[in-house]
């Protein structure tokens, strides 16, 4: 590859450098017939060679991509670029052309065509269902990617009929089952605003609400309960409004030890807000779910800590972490938090669950926004070894107990996000299987591997291996066979 001290360019993190159209993968024990659709899934994989590639970020590159085509016991693989504004900027051009935005290359890019793009977002955060499109993700443009469900061309884009104008749409919105909502926020970082609106199953925005963020807080997570948008903006800041920071190899993420961590609650039906400083410095990259119970704001998710704090690594003991041009103040692997708000006195109160540690949590979403008893999420499995991330985990927080998978006995794979499928004729919310996409060092290859969420501690139901790796990265989603067909 390009570097060989850089930890995204090499391992499980290294480019895929050609396309599949529709490999045939080897299946190990047996599909369930009920699910039936695909497993959409998104990364990055740079296509040219980055202007720096000792210093070229995680979060860089070209989105790609993957699904998994699972109908009838059989299964499909395929992967493809989006063909963002940037990308075709650079392939006409036969090279890199532009810094990456989260990484600090400490180099001056150079200048760009007449009519290309001030900076080449990635299209390669997630992936999701909207109106019966399937759209690429990402968070820093004002709009996304429409792709062809089978073929993954890319159509054209999705930006709402240009209602958010130059605001930077999320690359995480959340459904709400109880409405059949979609719900977005999209960031004004010059303005220090976020406007929170909700879209119904045609495509439609159905109301929205803009509130005063107080800082230009990178949000790259929210979640909602029945009467909230929530978030926690904190001292990391997005630096993509301050003019020449990408172009001048700063990247867009800087730290503003003044700007103290908060809630911020944005109501869903008035637009009202309540703001609740915290007494501590986090980040949260990640939610799993909040619910309301009376005045009370039940809201779980990962927390990365920017003080150090006793008993949790600094991340970069655990994994080859992201940001290494902020020295101070020392990131701490991420854990499990719950964070209980009184509403009406605008307090919370945190407590940690002991020892879950781990990152990209997924529950079944049929319940998003109420109380919710199942979490699962990528964990670090002390006994297994390996760098990262070497099991997921099943968090029950009815009982506080947890389970793990770790594919194979013997040696440490890496998995990726578990993504909760729930069967058909579900009886109860584990009831289901749990999709995630694991890298094997033996084989420098990936694999999808299917669990059953009742028996989540025992063998895969199956095993649905491709040639080729899929370099490890961040979200995507299980899309039906209906809903593809709804198109
Ligand atoms: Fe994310």
């Amino acid at each position: 590859m390009w570097s060989k001290s850089n930890p995204f360019l090499n391992g499980p993190f290294e480019p895929l450098t050609q396309e599949y159209t529709d490999d045939t993968p080897l299946v190990i024990g047996s599909i369930p017939a009920e699910l039936s659709g695909a497993l959409y899934r998104t990364g990055n994989s740079q296509y040219f060679k980055p202007l720096n590639p000792d210093r070229t970020h995680w979060f860089d590159g070209d989105g790609m991509t993957h699904a998994f085509f699972l109908h009838g016991g059989a299964a499909r693989y395929a992967c493809k670029w989006v063909k963002t504004e940037g990308l075709a900027v650079e392939q006409k051009a036969g090279r890199a052309l532009y810094n990456g935005l989260y990484g600090v290359s400490n180099v001056a890019q150079g200048e760009l065509p007449p009519g290309a793009p001030a900076i080449k977002t990635v299209a390669g955060i997630n992936v999701i269902p909207l109106a019966g499109k399937v759209l690429a993700l990402h968070e820093l443009g004002s709009h996304y990617w429409e792709l062809d469900p089978l073929t993954l061309e890319t159509i054209g884009t999705f930006d709402f009929d240009g209602r958010f104008g130059d605001k930077l749409l999320t690359a995480h919105p959340h459904i709400d089952p109880s409405t059949g909502e979609t719900l977005f926020v999209a960031l004004d970082y010059k303005a220090q605003t976020v406007t929170c609106f909700a879209v119904d199953g045609s495509g439609i925005v159905t109301g929205e609400h803009t509130a005063d963020l107080g800082s230009r807080s990178w949000i790259h997570d929210f979640i909602f309960s029945k009467d909230w948008f929530i978030l926690f903006p904190s001292p990391l800041l997005s630096d993509v409004a301050e003019d020449g920071a990408v172009a001048q190899g700063n990247g867009v993420l800087s730290l503003d030890r003044s700007v103290g961590t908060r809630i911020l609650l944005v109501n869903r039906h008035d637009g009202s807000t309540v703001t609740i400083k915290q007494p501590n410095d986090f980040e949260i990259t990640h939610f799993l779910n909040a619910y309301q119970e009376g005045d009370a704001l039940v809201i779980d998710a990962c927390i990365a800590d920017l003080l150090p704090v006793p008993n949790v690594p600094p991340v970069g003991e655990v994994f080859p972490f992201p940001f290494p041009h902020i020295q101070e103040p020392l990131f701490g692997f991420p854990r499990m938090v719950r964070t209980v708000v009184d509403v009406p006195r605008a307090q919370s109160v945190q407590r940690a669950f002991e020892g879950v540690h781990g990152e990209f949590l997924r529950m079944n979403e049929a319940v998003s926004g109420a109380k919710h008893r199942f979490g699962y999420l990528a964990f670090v499995d002390p006994q297994k070894g390996g760098q990262g991330f070497n099991s997921l985990a099943k968090f029950d927080f009815e009982t506080g107990t947890m389970q793990l998978q770790g594919v194979e006995p013997h040696y440490p794979m890496i998995p990726g996000e578990p993504v909760f499928v729930p069967h058909p004729r579900a009886e109860s919310e584990d009831h289901g299987w749990v999709l995630s996409v694991w890298w094997d060092p033996t084989r420098n290859a990936s694999e999808l591997v299917i669990l059953d969420a009742q028996a989540f501690d025992q063998e895969p139901v199956a095993r649905v291996k491709i040639d080729n790796r899929i370099p490890l990265a961040f979200h995507g989603n299980w899309i039906s066979r209906s809903q593809l067909n709804s198109r």
